[in-house]
């Protein structure tokens, strides 16, 4: 198969330097670009933000954050200062030590960065939640990680069941006229009077950092721990795939609730001393196209759906807005469509990048980097110092073009350390030859480029967003006029897929409308709003296997006119 590739169009790369590099390198010379590679004492938001406010970058801008109502920006310098008084106040009132885990469940804000700053200077580890999370969500996690503190608005606080957390001490609450009673912490109030000096918790290179909730097809969302050894790689991919120079502005639109928004919103950029752009409120092409016209955006990191939606909006929007600041585009998050960056080239004049990993692996490891052509709807190549391949269910290496399991060879920095709470899921990603398995299906050409096909299991990506079929099921299964549902995702041109729900009512239900809408609006309610089902549809029964489980293959099957496959599992 011949693919047309696409050439580097912007800036002057030298393929052959990232070459030499791939053949040469090695992750322990990166280490040595930290003092932790001699004290062994690490702390990331120390090299993220501290080390830059001891050097010529003390007064560069680290922060520019907007949303409709705020426009501020901080140096690196106040960076420090601020995240040092949000330490000092987790510190002091909520008596946060190395190893607790701190919780972070509010809208993309100023102080969202100070608290998750603060805390890891602790040496806490770090939960950052969606706020779309709606109570039922919220309290799984809060659950299993047994988090002692969590920070919030008071808006938001009503989706916390407090008293049901027992390990759950403090409520810092981010708002205005703040009481300070009972659990509660007046946070904006405290930050007043906070000392700006704060003794760092220097901490092992293998002790906890974030701890992100992910979907799986079975169970609970699973909590995946990362470490500040991670910061190695989050490092050198700023440098080598997001392209970062000191004299970027840098906007990474995901929010820290997904892995995107921390690996990528917080520890690259600020690890190679860029100027990071936050912006709240919700999706609006004018606004993101006025982000980076206000801004001077040079680097800019986005997902699918998103430009998706961009060039729906159509290209005469594009126009009004002068976006020449703009070098490097990067998406993640979902296959992308050879046609956006098709877009991509006649809108902005520069190639769209597609990088592939997951919030198991912590950083990217299947990149398109700037030096590099691109294969339009190929993901890439393994970044140097990660070695990837596809491997069948025993873990044997697969020839070029043969489809099989997306494998990673164990010993990339920012592999995850653990699942919270449960090893065995841990252990259950890897094969026999030390091979992370992704979980995603994908081939590679003769030229070592990946190329995605599907998730291997049930799980949805909806906008980019991952949402786990079994907890949706679980949720609709709660309502009182369901006796059975199945969810699966299906293919939709804007938001890669939709979930659609099978569900079959309990007697004396009747199948209407508005029941559908009643159900939809329960799982919003509970789970979130991105993990509602857009489609519902009755049916009586459901196909499962003899041991009761719900067969999605075949719901997939039927709702795709596809062959329903073996059924001999199958009741009667
Ligand atoms: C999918 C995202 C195709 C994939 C950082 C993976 C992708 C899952 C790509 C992880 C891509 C991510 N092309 N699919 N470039 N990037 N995926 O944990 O199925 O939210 O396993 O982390 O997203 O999703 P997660």
């Amino acid at each position: 198969m011949k693919v047309e590739a696409l050439p580097v169009t912007k800036g002057n790369y030298n393929l052959e330097d990232y070459q030499q590099t791939y053949h040469n390198f090695d992750w322990a010379e990166v280490e040595k670009s930290f003092s932790f590679a001699e004290t062994g004492r690490v702390n990331v938001a120390y090299e993220a933000i501290d080390r830059h406010a001891l050097t010529h970058r003390k007064n560069k801008v680290a922060l520019y954050y907007r949303d409709p109502e705020r426009d501020e920006k901080y140096t690196f310098k106040e960076m420090k200062e601020m995240s040092n008084k949000a330490g000092n106040i987790l510190r002091q009132t909520c008596d946060v030590e190395k190893g607790d885990r701190v919780f972070i469940f509010m809208p993309r804000s100023p102080e969202l960065y100070f608290a998750a700053l603060g805390a890891i200077k602790l040496g806490a580890i770090v939960g950052p939640l969606f706020e779309a999370f709606m109570e039922g969500a919220v309290k799984d996690r809060l659950e299993d990680s047994e988090a002692k503190v969590i920070v919030t608005t008071p808006e938001l606080f009503k989706r916390i069941p407090f008293d049901s957390l027992p390990a759950l001490k403090h409520v810092v609450l981010v708002g205005e006229n703040v009481k300070e009673e009972g659990p509660f912490i007046d946070f904006n109030g405290r930050m007043k009077d906070a000392s700006k000096k704060l003794q760092i918790e220097w901490v092992d290179k293998t002790d906890g950092l974030v701890l992100h909730y992910t979907s799986g097809s079975t169970g609970k969302p699973k909590g995946v721990l990362h470490v500040h050894n991670a910061m190695v790689q989050h490092y050198q991919t700023a440098k080598w795939v997001l392209d970062l120079k000191e004299e970027d502005v840098y906007w990474c639109t995901a929010d820290p609730g997904w892995v995107t928004g921390t690996a990528y919103g917080i520890f690259g950029p600020w690890l190679a001393g860029a100027s990071n752009v936050i912006v709240g409120g919700r999706f609006r092409p004018e606004a993101w196209y006025q982000t980076i016209e206000d801004f001077g955006v040079s680097v800019w990191y986005s997902a699918p759906t998103a430009f998706r939606m961009l060039m729906g909006a159509g290209d005469e929007v594009v126009k009004k807005y002068d976006l020449s600041s703009l070098r490097h585009i990067l998406s993640v998050g979902e296959p992308l469509n050879p046609e956006v960056i098709r877009w991509g080239v006649k809108v902005f004049n520069l190639r769209v990048h597609d990088t592939w990993w997951m919030t198991e692996t912590g950083a990217q490891l299947i990149c398109n980097y700037p030096c590099m052509e691109i294969k339009p709807g190929s993901m890439g190549k393994p970044i140097p110092g990660v070695e990837a391949a596809i491997v069948d269910d025993q873990g044997n290496e697969l020839p070029p073009y043969r489809m099989g399991n997306l494998a990673i060879k164990k010993g990339w920095p920012s592999m995850m350390h653990t699942i919270w709470n449960n090893k065995e899921k841990y252990e259950s990603y890897f094969m026999p030859g030390d091979w992370y398995v992704s979980g995603d299906s994908a081939y590679m050409d003769e030229e070592g480029y990946f190329w995605f096909q599907g998730r291997i299991d049930d799980v949805i990506m909806t906008s980019g967003e991952r949402v786990g079929p079994f907890e949706v099921e679980s949720k609709l299964v709660e309502h009182p006029a369901v006796a059975e549902a199945g969810v699966i995702g299906k293919p939709d041109p804007v938001r890669g897929e939709i979930i659609k729900a099978f569900v079959a009512l309990r007697d004396g239900h009747e199948a209407t409308d508005e029941l559908k809408e009643e159900i939809r609006q329960f799982v919003k309610r509970g789970l979130a709003a991105h993990a509602a089902p857009r489609e519902i549809e009755f049916r009586d029964k459901l196909p499962k296997t003899r041991s009761g489980k719900i067969m999605r293959r075949v719901l997939k099957a039927w709702e795709l006119d596809l062959p329903t496959g073996d059924l001999s599992t199958m009741e009667d």
